[in-house]
């Protein structure tokens, strides 16, 4: 197959890159799962962008370099937030319904590391809104095809006369588990985070790293790859898996109380208690339960009207009752869980890769948006922003040349048996997972960090050996791409000498 733009993900970033690339070309979206299966689909929170009369752009960017903890990029910043409202109307315009007040006026919420009130949402289940209407546009648009259940292996690389590389495609596990090019002119990547990288994340079970390790073993730069953002309260429940509750419970006035019932945010963040940035509210939390030896602290709000908590939190409502759980009248059971990728492909302001005609957006991409840590509802306006930004790139500078070469170098691969003990696959899943939460997690050290690297390395040499023997298959492409991840924020950890935003270390406990 050979299309004009190839986009890996269907996530905000890909849906809405695609909806726009249909008006320059033919456009295949690929997605692992169904389109649905995505990490906007889960995301709780909201939009951040500039609405309220009070707010200014100034407060924004100032909010999010003080969580990014100077490593953002300014110029990035000040873009981004300028450019938020409009993209934020423009998903309206495609039918994204946000809450609203009673007169007309989107109804704003606020979370932690925000000095306004300035996330645009849809109640407790923004990014299922997003995802809905934006596949109700694309299947609207003939232009764009959707592949589910294809997942991208590896990216396809053809080398320029004056020695550039760029991306001309993607080769691809089908349907059938087949291996097949799909050639392209342009290659987008948006195949979301890695939060399965760890044992315990809010993530979807796609949010493997994908795009971050197909691009790296090509050759793209990645950066920021240490800062793993953590959201302080995802449910501690038995029976609950990967479920967030969002951090608008306490922009709402949630508070944090330990097993003995404490408000200890007092003792860490005196002036910004829960509404601290969420590095600052994880480190706290992980304090406190290691400290007490317990397994979870508590979010409560049953001090506000039920009425009130019902309306706004539908789904964490019904979600914890379903678990025997009402929210309106008990704490909450909460824990941190791996969250966010602040890192990625590197990119720059048009969503370029150091590759040439490979883009990557959203959370696979690393813009200089984010620094050090993610400013809450930050992550769905930076996807929508650059979605733009790519659209704009390639419809001012790309001229399609007919004869464009697209020959793939393809390596033939010799038929091989199939794995017959998915055992070798699953237990490789589950060291890597535990060692990543166990000494790589929120507060590091470097004789942990070591001790994990020397785990994973033995992992992935043990994963190249299964695939160099058997049939590929998605679940060891996804364990190839984890375990990748997983030592490349290793390798970045043990490269910050210092603690900075999201990546703490014990025996660098200053920031430089
Ligand atoms: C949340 O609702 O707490 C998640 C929002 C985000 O990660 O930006």
């Amino acid at each position: 197959m050979i299309v004009d733009f190839l986009v890996i993900g269907s996530g905000i970033a890909g849906l809405s890159f695609a909806l726009k690339a249909a008006n320059l070309g033919s456009v295949c979206v690929i997605t692992k799962k169904g389109e649905v299966d995505t990490a906007t689909n889960l995301a709780q929170g909201g939009v951040a962008a500039v609405f309220d009369k009070d707010d200014s752009y100034e407060e924004h960017i100032r909010d999010t370099l003080e969580a990014g903890a100077g490593i953002c990029d300014e110029g990035v910043v000040g873009m981004v937030v300028r450019d938020g409202p409009e993209r934020v109307r423009e998903l309206m315009k495609m039918g994204v319904e946000f809450m609203r007040e009673k007169n007309g006026g989107l109804n704003l919420g606020r979370e932690g590391g925000h000095s306004r009130r300035r996330v645009a949402h849809s109640f407790d289940l923004t990014g299922k809104e997003i995802e809905r209407a934006l596949v109700e546009n694309i299947e609207k648009c003939s232009g764009v095809q959707i592949l589910e259940n294809h997942m991208c292996a590896d990216l396809l690389i053809s080398s320029e006369s004056e020695g550039r590389r760029k991306c001309i495609g993607a080769s691809v596990i089908d349907d059938q588990g087949e291996l097949k090019p799909i050639l392209a002119k342009i290659t987008v990547l948006c195949t979301g985070g890695a939060g399965k990288v760890y044992l315990y994340t809010s993530n979807p079970d796609i949010a493997t790293g994908d795009g971050v390790a197909v691009a790296y073993r090509v050759g793209a730069e990645v950066a920021n790859m240490e800062f793993v953002q953590f959201h302080p309260t995802c449910l501690y429940h038995h029976k609950a898996k990967n479920f967030l509750i969002s951090e608008a419970v306490r922009g709402e006035g949630g508070i944090l109380l330990n097993e003995a019932k404490e408000r200890f945010m007092k003792r860490y963040e005196p002036e910004k208690l829960e509404l601290a940035t969420r590095d600052k509210v994880a480190r706290a939390i992980d304090r406190e339960m290691k400290t007490s030896g317990a397994d979870c602290v508590y979010l409560d709000i049953s001090h506000k009207d039920g009425n009130f908590v019902r309306e706004r939190f539908p789904n964490i409502y019904s979600k914890c009752l379903s678990l025997g759980l009402d929210i309106t009248k008990e704490p909450i059971p909460v824990v941190p869980a791996a969250h966010y990728l602040c890192g990625g492909v590197k990119t720059d302001v048009w969503g370029r890769t150091t590759l040439k005609n490979l883009f990557a957006l959203g959370e696979t991409s690393c813009t200089g948006l984010h620094g050090a840590n993610r400013l809450a509802s930050n992550s769905l306006l930076e996807a929508i922003v650059y979605a733009e930004r790519a659209y704009q790139y390639c419809k001012k500078n790309l001229v399609w040349k007919t004869e464009e070469n697209l020959t793939p170098n393809l390596q033939k691969r010799t038929v091989k048996e199939r794995i017959d003990e998915e055992i070798l696959i699953n237990h490789n899943w589950d060291v890597i997972r535990r060692t990543m939460w166990n000494y790589v997690g929120i507060v590091r050290k470097t004789s942990r960090l070591l001790v994990a690297r020397e785990r994973i390395d033995d992992v992935r040499k043990e994963i190249d050996e299964i695939i160099e023997k058997y049939q590929l298959t998605t679940n060891m492409l996804e364990l190839r791409n984890i375990s990748l991840v997983a030592s490349l924020i290793i390798d970045a950890a043990l490269q910050r000498k210092e603690s900075r935003g999201l990546h703490y270390i014990k025996d660098f406990p200053e920031k430089l």
